[in-house]
């Protein structure tokens, strides 16, 4: 059992390392690939250093699993390399999301598809996992027709430089110092951004999209419609969504509880409202302020939180393989 992580040093990689050790997978390997600006740093795992290495076309030889951790145009770069290894890829990126032999899972909805792969697996967007894990068991009692959301994204979504930037931005404004920014397009501290992503023609951005496209695939509901509106935060990690969900058939405030409560990876919260610090460092969705929708006969509205860098990603990854190795 040989595992790669191709990004290790991100923030996403770094964290699938730390699932793996958490989650007690037996490994003879982790091998740690990344840029050449990180090669021969090392990184901690189970009490030993292991050394990073610049991934290169040879990097992937000998491996059974590489969990993929990089921008789409470098998980472009490396797949042929990956599969010539024979190594199957769960990536991170939304390079092959919406191709139609590369499943798209969430362990917890819809697991099966995984094993149809074609040594590619995708891990959904973030904002999209943590929504579905919400939304999935309603579906469950009826399907769903719409949805209409509105997401609060942390800045570690867009990677250890959103993160940076925030801090950065935080220090210049309390030193008197001029404001930049280069990660998001505004000032983000302080501050909220409704523009992730870039626009297509119908107005929407990509980021927005993918909460349809994605939902659609992992849901099977092929003609999902989902408005979306994504949203930068100034919270460091644990992305939150409002959303509006009308189903098929009515379903009550407390039949929704009661499936949300009684599902795998969501805790229905009612004694206080969720919020992304509640929820950062663990991989739980957390679901709460469940009530009829005003606007539509079978609406649902709820609030959702849940870490993005672990259940929006690297621990969703992690599933995935752990999923593929029990079946
Ligand atoms: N952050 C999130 O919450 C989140 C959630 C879901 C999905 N994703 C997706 O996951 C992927 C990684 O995101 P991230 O947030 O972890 O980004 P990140 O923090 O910016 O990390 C990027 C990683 O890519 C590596 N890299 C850059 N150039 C490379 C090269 N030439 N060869 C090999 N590796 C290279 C970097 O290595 P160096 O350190 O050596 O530069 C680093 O390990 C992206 O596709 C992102 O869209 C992110």
């Amino acid at each position: 059992m040989k595992i790669g992580i191709l990004g290790a040093t991100g923030a996403v990689g770094r964290q699938m390392l730390e699932c793996i050790e958490e989650r007690n997978i037996e490994a003879d390997e982790i091998r740690l690939l990344a840029s050449a600006r990180s090669a021969g740093r090392t990184m901690k795992y189970k009490g030993e250093e292991l050394v990073i290495q610049e991934a290169n076309e040879h990097s992937f030889e000998g491996l059974d699993y590489v969990l993929g951790a990089v921008s789409n145009a470098f998980s472009k770069q490396f797949l042929p390399y990956i599969k010539a290894s024979g190594a199957v890829y769960i990536d991170n990126s939304s390079a092959f999301r919406l191709e139609d032999d590369v499943p798209l899972v969430v362990p917890e909805i819809n697991g099966e598809d995984a094993l149809k792969h074609h040594g590619v697996i995708a891990n959904p967007n973030c904002s999209t996992i943590i929504t579905m894990m919400a939304v999935a068991p309603i579906a469950r009692i009826s399907p769903i027709t719409k949805i209409t959301a509105t997401t609060f994204q942390a800045v570690s979504g867009a990677g250890i430089g959103g993160l940076q930037e925030l801090n950065a931005q935080v220090s210049a404004i309390h030193e008197g110092r001029e404001v930049t920014a280069s990660v998001f397009p505004q000032q983000i501290a302080f501050n909220c951004i409704a523009e992730i992503g870039s626009y297509n023609d119908n107005g929407y951005t990509t980021e927005e999209m993918k909460m349809q496209n994605e939902g659609r695939k992992i849901l099977h509901l092929p003609d999902l419609k989902v408005t979306c509106t994504c949203v930068r935060v100034p919270v460091y990690r644990s992305h939150s969504i409002s959303a509006s969900v009308v189903t098929e058939t009515k379903v009550t405030p407390d039949q929704a509880r009661q499936a949300i409560a009684a599902a795998e990876g969501t805790k229905l919260v009612e004694d206080h409202v969720p919020s992304p610090l509640e929820t950062s460092n663990q991989d739980i969705v957390y679901v709460g302020r469940i009530r009829e929708d005003l606007c539509e006969e079978n609406g649902l509205a709820l609030w959702c939180c849940g870490d993005q860098i672990r259940k929006g990603a690297a621990a969703n990854a992690v599933q995935i393989m752990e999923y593929l190795l029990s079946h």
